[in-house]
């Protein structure tokens, strides 16, 4: 059924056990009557407490499968909650973000008195270009203090946004911006990685050629470096802020209901075109806040909180941008990457700014691990407290290297199972409560129900596995997908009736522990990121030369999956070194470069079965290594062993 099987044989051997410190429980914000609380009691509390509101909300929740409603009849502003209202109770002096440049003498910090001065001076510029409650805006930037700035000008303003991560083509600009129907685009001149640039106007440019319907463009000057701007159409940041104010008297917080729309996410599903994710107002900000409370146990008046995400993926909208800023928090907000210029850069950070709580992706982990401890080993870590882990499973090797080197053997780990649908985290450890085992995301945070179901819908108990479901909605959940209620419905509510199917595999082990185990659909998870085998198909077959693709994921030890692509050439053409390396920048133009297939193989068939599907399975197993399974429903079972055989090839060419 699912991909995972060696990970299960891992995690199984895995019996290592870690008890809470008893001093980190005694000053923990979650106890363990927490877990006691019945479920409307629990997000009714949350409601109230986390956030400020306008208006109170009057009713809990409305559950009409597939569709949730939340904290109805309220009013509230997400700006106002994430930044003005810290103003108001004194806290304004209180840095809201340590920001660091790629460039290590570039730091900024941003208090919360300077973060509401900046949102409202952009947001008033915003308004000059017609913006307002309901307009939907693009952003495309790097990891600068001007995104999370957009971001909350656009809530300010009751805007909702899509952010595009960075690393994405034009195409797919473009694409989310139709999609959206976005009228005004944000992004800046370039970005810096890793000392040399990424071009983002330009590729903004590309797009905004194919997406007649955004119509203007603020570009902010980062790298100051010569970019063309198109009279009547580009704005520059920072001339168009010249004559606005910054007095938060003259930009109020849009009143906005509780289910307005706040933002999409788009993702990948398991055809070529992204799914727009829909999260509302009130709900996510709930489930942002709430989680990131308890999970990272923040503390605002002390803790140095960080998220090495991107912004332009969920992590980073709820966990740099939305949940921390609702809490009060004081986080890094770092450019570049972690071994520019060296690989010591994220150990530096920590020992500078005196980080408390870090939470990053396994990807991540094992890229430290694989350079070596001697890096950390060189800087103070001794501020740490806790550690997260998200975006893929995590193996236990990696788990306990990264809380005996990073944690100094000290800190819990707590590793958090979510998706950009759900909005906010829903498997997690407790810190202060779970008795955690590396390789589990352990149970199901309060007020969540999760349960794993075998192929017929029955609940499966301890020792068991099959799919992950949440069998409730939560406050954060996705309110469908933009635009597409059939594929919403098929998506995540055919299988079992008015039960959200997440797409996981799970078990659950005797003590009731969560374990996953990966994606059980045609979607692979590259360095944390989602990434369909179809949209990668469907940009190989983009290319003129290219007559079929089939596309798949092998283990990986660093990326955790990495792509393969079987590909057969028009008119029975043979492949070449330069052929490949050109498919992959095809890739890499039409999705971006995070979809590069990491092999080609050229093959003259690809494996079908009579009615003419193609077995990714058993593409799988070539790709792996794997003894291939059974090959009878297949047209032409000699293609397989002629696929394995170049693969094979290609191997060993590439080891020799
Ligand atoms: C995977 C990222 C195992 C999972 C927040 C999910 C995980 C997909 C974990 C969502 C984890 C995320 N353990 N697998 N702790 N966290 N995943 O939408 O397959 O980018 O369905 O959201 O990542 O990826 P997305």
């Amino acid at each position: 059924m699912m991909t995972g099987g060696h990970a299960i044989e891992t995690m199984f051997s895995e019996e290592r056990t870690y008890p809470p410190p008893e001093n980190f429980t005694a000053q923990a914000n979650a106890q363990a009557d927490i877990y006691d609380v019945p479920f409307e009691d629990f997000w009714e509390r949350e409601g109230r407490e986390r956030l400020t509101w306008f208006e109170p909300f009057t009713d809990l929740y409305t559950w009409e499968p597939p569709y949730a409603q939340w904290y109805l009849g309220g009013k509230l502003n997400v700006c106002f909650n994430c930044v003005d209202r810290h103003v108001e109770a004194g806290h304004g002096d209180k840095v809201a973000f340590h920001w660091e440049g790629e460039p290590a003498d570039e730091t900024r910090a941003i208090t919360y008195a300077d973060l509401q001065k900046d949102v409202v001076r952009f947001a008033n510029a915003l308004k000059k270009l017609g913006v307002k409650r309901g307009t939907p805006v693009a952003i495309y930037m790097g990891m600068v203090p001007e995104l999370p700035v957009a971001m909350l000008a656009c809530t300010r303003l009751g805007a909702p946004h899509t952010v595009i991560f960075g690393g994405f083509s034009a195409d797919s600009l473009s694409g989310r911006m139709n999609d959206m129907q976005c009228e005004v685009l944000v992004t800046q001149d370039e970005a810096w990685r890793r000392g040399s640039t990424v071009p983002l106007k330009k590729v903004a440019d590309e797009a905004m050629a194919a997406a007649p319907v955004t119509k203007q463009c603020v570009v902010l000057r980062r790298t100051g470096n010569d970019v063309p701007m198109q009279e009547g159409r580009d704005h520059w940041w920072h001339e168009l802020e010249e004559d606005c104010s910054d007095d938060a008297e003259s930009c109020a917080c849009e009143p906005m209901d509780s289910e307005d729309l706040l933002f999409l996410m788009y993702t990948s599903g398991t055809t070529a075109k992204p799914k727009g994710i829909v999260h509302t107002t009130s709900g996510y900000l709930t489930g942002v806040a709430t989680t990131h409370h308890y999970i990272f146990d923040l503390k605002p008046e002390a803790d140095v909180y960080w998220c090495a995400a991107d912004i332009g993926w969920i992590t980073g909208h709820s966990y740099i941008v939305y949940g921390p800023l609702c809490n009060g928090a004081t986080s890094v907000l770092y450019e570049g990457t972690p071994d520019y210029p060296d690989k010591d850069r994220w150990w530096s950070i920590i020992a500078r700014y005196g980080v408390t709580i870090l939470y990053t992706a396994p990807t991540a982990i094992r890229s430290h691990m694989k350079w070596g401890p001697e890096h950390a080993e060189k800087h103070d870590l001794s501020s740490l407290r806790l550690l997260g882990s998200v975006g893929e499973p995590i193996n236990p090797e990696a788990w306990v290297w990264y809380r005996e080197h990073i944690g100094g053997d000290r800190t819990p780990v707590v590793d958090t199972w979510w998706q950009t649908e759900t909005g906010m985290v829903l498997i997690t450890p407790l810190p202060g409560i779970t008795t955690t085992k590396p390789g589990s995301a352990t149970r199901p945070f309060p007020g969540v129900a999760a349960a794993v179901f075998d192929e017929q819908g029955n609940e499966v108990g301890p020792g068991g596995g099959g799919y992950l479901v949440l069998t409730k909605p939560w406050p954060a959940m996705l309110r469908g997908i933009f635009g597409d209620d059939q594929r919403y419905r098929e998506t995540y509510w055919a299988k079992y009736d008015d039960v959200y199917l997440a797409g996981d595999g799970a078990r659950i082990d005797r003590d009731g522990d969560f374990w996953l185990l990966g994606r059980i659909d045609d979607v692979m998870n590259v360095s944390g990121h989602r990434i369909s085998t179809i949209e990668v198909e469907s940009a190989l077959v983009d290319h003129h030369d290219v007559a079929e693709a089939a596309v798949c994921s092998r283990a990986d030890a660093v990326t955790g999956e990495a792509i393969v692509a079987y590909v057969t050439l028009k008119g029975g053409a043979d492949g070449s070194v330069e052929k490949l390396e050109e498919l992959r920048n095809h890739v890499a133009q039409k999705i971006g470069a995070i979809a590069k297939p990491a092999n080609i193989v050229f093959t003259p068939e690809l494996p079908k079965t009579r009615s003419g599907k193609i077995m990714r399975r058993l593409l799988r197993d070539v790709a792996n290594d794997r003894a291939l399974g059974d090959t009878t429903t297949l047209a032409d079972p000699t293609v397989v062993g002629e696929i394995a055989k170049r693969a094979a090839e290609e191997k060993s060419s590439e080891e020799g």
